[in-house]
């Protein structure tokens, strides 16, 4: 056991060098994917485009003063899809107006069976947030809190698992390069307890908003340290030749 602590990525052989070393590259690259799936999800929530604080704070927390959908489609990113002059109004004033059943069969139903249908429907894009009937329409009608607990308790289970499993790989190949201990452990821990912190920073995001700092501060460190556990091995298995 104590030949194992001094053991060093360049004495694997080839086949097993070969084997990590596509292992992380491929690691790092759906990393990338990752992020740019992040970008494409977030960056027109507030209606401007670019990832923002405000992207996050609207994402999590929501606008209290405003409801779903009408925050989604007046200054929102699905307010591209209505083409047509007039249509937000309508569906505006018929929320104001206390999003009665009559006026949404008359006047809401076929604008958003025009516009919106196709990707908010059972098997659409947006299987998750059906728009299809007066009551899936409605669910989206009240007070905008941003992601639903259920949807954060979807998506966090998962990524804790997968991500933890994913460091595993990254923090066990990192644990045999030459890096001085005390530096090593902490690189080791870290990912593993800022992958906690922004799973719930995510979650008191909908109770205070400005938590999303810390979800960004632990996102950030999240990639910085994707970046060194994947290329400090690299380097040692391939370049540092001792
Ligand atoms: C091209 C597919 C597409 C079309 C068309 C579309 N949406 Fe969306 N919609 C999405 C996606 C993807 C999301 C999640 C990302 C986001 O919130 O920006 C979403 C999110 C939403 C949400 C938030 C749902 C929730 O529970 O978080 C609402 C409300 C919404 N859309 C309303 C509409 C309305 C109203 C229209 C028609 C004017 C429309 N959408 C057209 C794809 C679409």
């Amino acid at each position: 056991m104590h030949d194992l602590e001094n053991f060093r990525l360049f004495q694997l052989p080839l086949a097993q060098r070969l084997v990590l070393s596509l292992v992380l590259i491929v690691l790092g690259v759906g990393y990338v994917i990752a992020t740019y799936n992040l970008y494409l999800t977030y960056n027109l929530t507030d209606g401007e485009p670019g990832l923002t604080v405000s992207d996050l704070r609207r994402a999590f927390y929501g606008r209290r003063d405003n409801t779903k959908i009408a925050s989604k489609i007046h200054g929102g990113s699905m307010e591209q899809f209505l083409r047509k002059a007039g249509d937000k109004e309508k569906i505006l004033t018929w929320i104001q107006d206390g999003a009665e059943q009559a006026t949404y069969e008359t006047t809401v139903r076929p604008i958003l069976a025009e516009n919106c249908v196709r990707c908010h429907n059972p098997n659409g894009l947006q299987r998750f947030a059906p728009l299809t009937s007066y009551e899936e329409v409605m669910t989206v009608t009240q007070i905008d809190r941003g992601e639903p607990v259920g949807l954060w308790a979807r998506v966090a289970h998962t990524h804790i698992q997968s991500i933890g499993l994913i460091f595993l790989v990254l923090a066990g190949a990192f644990s045999f390069t030459s890096v001085r201990q005390p530096v090593k452990l902490c690189v080791i821990t870290l990912p593993f307890i800022m992958l906690l912190v922004d799973f719930g920073a995510r979650f008191l995001a909908k109770y205070w908003p400005n938590i999303v700092y810390l979800m960004i501060a632990s996102g950030a460190s999240i990639g910085l340290l994707f970046a060194v556990m994947i290329l400090v091995p690299m380097y040692e298995m391939w370049l540092r030749r001792p």
